[in-house]
């Protein structure tokens, strides 16, 4: 018999707790096996509270030595304990305020969950977000409980590290004061043979903050980039947000073994290690700029989610939308803000669309969860941070910083919801956002429609919008849709500038006046007028526009607004490939020649330009192809992709070949977006190449190569080549470093050709340097095929879905959390033909038969396989 389902939790079932804590004392005795934790915890009777009154408090794998409350010890009869936790009843509490105090036993060895306290390479740490502390001792694991942490280690390891100030510290122990009152998911400890890269922060108001990263012996040069990353985070939250640091360490600790990116645990971030260690050998451009994004997203939570923090876990958003919205505004000041801009609607289309267009779509702020470690998702964080992103636009700067500084002073130490949020925005800005919420509250990707008309000297514009259904939300009512919107004539002649238009009911007629357009702007009323539409991404929708090829062409050559510019390449090319599909037709030579005016305008971002090369995916072709009434086959699919780079490649070869040779930024590396700029116009022109000249020139690029950019790109132009040594040469060299392992056993896979691809990643599992156990290489690995090669994936056979369920069910008897996330490969299944559904359809309940499968899973699977 399997365990009965377990039970979702709702929004709508929220209660303030019956008790508040007003002080922890944690002592540490750190053993791999038994680890003892003591705990002192002063709880008061919440005034406010509108539980039962009881003392719950959570626990989980924790063995209960012994616990008393105001010093009396309690006995098996004074409490109920299950393998949730641990409840005393009212009745056996003093009134008001009293002290609870426990011993538990805990093994960090043990855990392979990496969830709450465990050991890495001899090293502990710990990952409570968003439920782990209940696995280090007996608490209220809410966020809406807020506390300061004093916290004692006993070890003999040398480095010892906790949340807030260092108090004191000895031979074999050290003792460390938080004094902002905090959830207990952002309490971490840290202990181990570390060594620190430090430096120090004088900030806005001349205090001094002593600033390390924590490494391995052996990993102390590879720190410089994230800590120049921090000083930047840092001066930016001061200038931009007016946020200063509150504490007077910073500590960074970089770990191999860890399910996320990085955790901003207050004062002590936790990171992956790929997110902090990079040399210009060992790490790609893209590797540097998502060490200098993340390092900058965790420190920006020390005010955005710490310092305010979420009532509960539903409000998730609150925190990690806000927080990615601020990264991504540093990001487009560090770099170039219209490729940044680029880049995260590519990753918004891959991830947010996409989950929004099948079984997992949910609200930014969900209203029930079984896991909710499965809902740190593309809608919370992307779609989060493209909500205040609208309402940015819509209130101004000035407005968004007024209601911001608002926000922070009404709300410091305290845990918060939307309905707080938007509170301070109405109340600073005095607009009524009642329907503005509903981007909070309802699933799905809304469709945009435009639709045009001249009459005489004016154009007549309607937009619609509708709202699709999601599993449980039949139904829906208008979003709040801003439009940027600017118009231009042929010849490129811009005739309305920049411009807002609000769209919140289902349909609004909006009049041009061309005429007076055309008369102010000083040339004749043009025969025909081209709508430049959702300039810049302006809200996350579908646009559904009637352009035309020969509209496209103008947009793709003269938009003022470099998105624009390039999603009307962007279009060019899925139209394309879409006809290759249907009819096979052949691509229209036009096409390439914007492309190559395009590639040789000097004074447009190198950047930029690589981004207008790059084809859509193989996935976004599916999805167009399941919007425009087909059934994708992914062979196929990866067929026109390859075809299309190919006739791209002859056509545009003496320009590719020019911008190769030109785009070399020199014998010196610099991470900088200058020179990343350069490579990857230099790498994508050398991928191209490699289509239609043979090996020379990557072969020559591989043994040139003095950085990891352009190795790895030399690299993937080579297996793409059918080059059958390079991937030994490579694994020569770097088969003593983790990180780049882990792009060797990726890169491979991604680029095997499909029908092997299956067979090459179960040949890597068997290669000894792959560690299912670590999430990073499980993940290049898995990853590599489900994501890096979807027509390997989705063989025909099913032994692609077949892989795939075997490594989760492996996986999930010992890290559910990484099984989980992986499983959303099967997301887009009702997209295929009726074999391959039926394929996916068995793996999935061969996977919810299992026995003992996680809740992450279990829940995971359910939802993707529906009803
Ligand atoms: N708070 C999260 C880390 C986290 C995620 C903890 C899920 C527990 C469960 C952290 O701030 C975060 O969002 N990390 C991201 C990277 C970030 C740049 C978007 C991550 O780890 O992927
Ligand atoms: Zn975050």
């Amino acid at each position: 018999m399997k365990d009965a389902a377990p039970q979702p939790i709702h929004l709508a079932d929220y209660r303030p707790p019956s008790y508040l804590v007003e002080e922890v004392r944690l002592t540490f005795r750190l053993q791999p096996k038994g680890t003892r934790v003591l705990s002192t915890i002063r709880f008061r009777a919440n005034p406010e509270g509108l539980e039962d009154g009881n003392l719950h408090l959570d626990g989980e794998g924790v063995r209960l030595i012994s616990c008393s409350i105001d010093g009396a010890p309690l006995t098996a009869f004074d409490y109920l304990l299950t393998a949730e936790g641990l409840t005393v009843p009212a009745a056996r509490l003093p009134e008001g305020a009293f002290t609870w105090e426990a011993e538990v036993e805990i093994d960090p060895e043990e855990n392979t969950a990496l969830e709450g306290l465990y050991t890495s390479n001899g090293m502990f740490c710990t990952q409570c977000e968003a439920e782990g502390f209940r696995k280090i001792t007996f608490y209220p694991d809410r966020p809406d409980v807020m506390a300061r942490f004093t916290v004692r280690i006993e070890s003999d390891l040398p480095v010892l590290l906790s949340n807030g100030n260092p108090v004191a510290s000895g031979a074999g122990w050290a003792e460390w004061h938080d004094p902002w009152p905090k959830p207990a998911y952002l309490f971490a400890l840290v202990a181990g043979e570390l060594v620190a890269h430090s430096d120090r922060f004088t900030t806005m108001s001349g205090r001094e903050v002593a600033l390390n990263i924590w490494v391995r012996p052996g990993d102390e040069g590879k720190c410089a980039y994230a800590m120049d990353a921090l000083k930047r985070s840092m001066r930016w939250d001061e200038e931009v947000y007016g946020r200063e640091y509150d504490l007077d360490v910073f500590n960074i600790v970089a770990v191999d073994d860890f399910n996320m990116g990085a955790m901003e645990n207050k004062g002590l971030n936790i990171f992956n290690s790929k997110f902090v260690l990079a040399t210009p050998e060992t790490a790609t451009d893209r590797d540097y700029d998502f060490i200098e994004g993340i390092v900058a997203h965790e420190y920006f939570h020390n005010w955005t989610g710490n310092r305010i923090t979420c009532r509960d876990w539903f409000q998730l958003c609150l925190k990690e939308g806000l927080t990615v919205f601020r990264d991504q505004q540093f990001s487009a000041d560090m770099r170039s803000a219209p490729v940044k801009r680029i880049e995260e609607v590519l990753q918004l289309r891959a991830r947010q669309f996409r989950e929004d267009a099948g079984p997992l779509a949910h609200n930014v702020r969900p209203d029930s969860y079984v896991e909710i470690n499965n809902f740190y998702t593309a809608t919370v964080y992307e779609k989060g941070a493209e909500v205040i992103g609208m309402l940015h636009r819509l209130v101004g700067a000035d407005g968004y910083r007024a209601a911001l500084d608002a926000y922070f002073s009404r709300h410091d130490g305290q845990a918060c919801t939307i309905e707080d949020w938007l509170a301070v925005f109405e109340d600073v800005t005095g607009r009524d956002l009642s329907q503005f919420k509903r981007w909070y509250t309802q699933a799905g990707t809304p469709r945009v429609s435009a639709r045009w008309a001249r009459t005489g000297g004016t154009l007549k514009m309607t937009l619609t919008q509708e709202l699709p259904a999601t599993p449980g939300q039949p139904l829906k009512e208008p979003a709040v849709i801003p439009v940027a919107l600017g118009l231009l004539a042929p010849d490129g002649t811009e005739l309305l500038p920049e411009t807002l238009v609000v769209l919140d009911g289902r349909e609004a007629e909006l009049d041009f006046d061309i005429a007076g357009m055309a008369e102010r702007a000083g040339v004749a009323m043009p025969e025909r007028v081209i709508p430049s539409l959702l300039r810049g991404f302006s809200a996350p929708v579908i646009l559904d526009a009637p352009l035309s090829r020969a509209d496209r062409l103008v947009l793709l050559a003269h938009d003022p607004d470099p998105f624009n510019r390039w999603e009307a390449g962007r279009s060019l090319m899925r139209e394309t490939l879409l006809a290759m599909l249907t009819d096979g037709a052949a691509p229209d030579a036009a096409l390439f020649e914007a492309l190559a005016t395009l590639l040789t305008t000097d004074t447009l971002d190198p950047a930029y330009r690589a981004l207008a090369l790059a084809l859509p995916s193989e996935d976004d072709i599916a999805q167009a192809a399941h919007d425009a009434g087909m059934v994708p086959d992914p062979t196929a699919i990866h067929g026109v992709r390859r075809a299309l780079q190919t006739a791209m490649a002859e056509a545009l070869r003496p320009v590719l070949a020019a911008l190769h040779d030109a785009m070399d930024p020199g014998p010196v590396y610099s991470p900088d977006a200058e020179q990343a700029a350069k490579r990857s116009l230099r790498n994508a022109a050398l991928m191209l190449l490699a289509r239609v000249e043979g090996p020379e020139r990557a072969q020559a690029r591989y043994d040139a190569a003095t950085n990891m950019t352009d190795e790895m790109a030399a690299f993937a132009a080579l297996l793409e080549a059918g080059d059958t040594q390079v991937a030994a040469r490579f694994h020569d060299r770097w088969k003593g470093d983790r990180l780049v392992m882990d792009k060797w056993f990726m890169v491979q896979i991604a680029h095997a050709e499909p029908e092997q691809a299956v067979a090459v990643a179960q040949r890597l599992t068997d290669h000894p340097l792959f560690d299912w156990k670590n999430p990073n290489r499980f993940r290049s690995v898995i990853g590599g095929l489900t994501a890096g090669n979807p027509a390997g994936f989705h063989d025909p056979t099913g032994a692609g879905y077949r892989f795939l369920a075997d490594w989760l069910l492996k996986v999930d008897a010992k890290n559910p959390q990484t099984a989980a996330r992986m499983s959303t490969a099967y997301e887009t299944w009702r997209r295929y033909d009726a074999d391959r559904q039926e394929l996916i359809a068995g793996e999935l309940d061969r996977i919810a038969a299992a026995e003992g499968l996680s809740r992450d899973l279990g829940e995971m699977v359910s939802r993707i396989r529906g009803s």
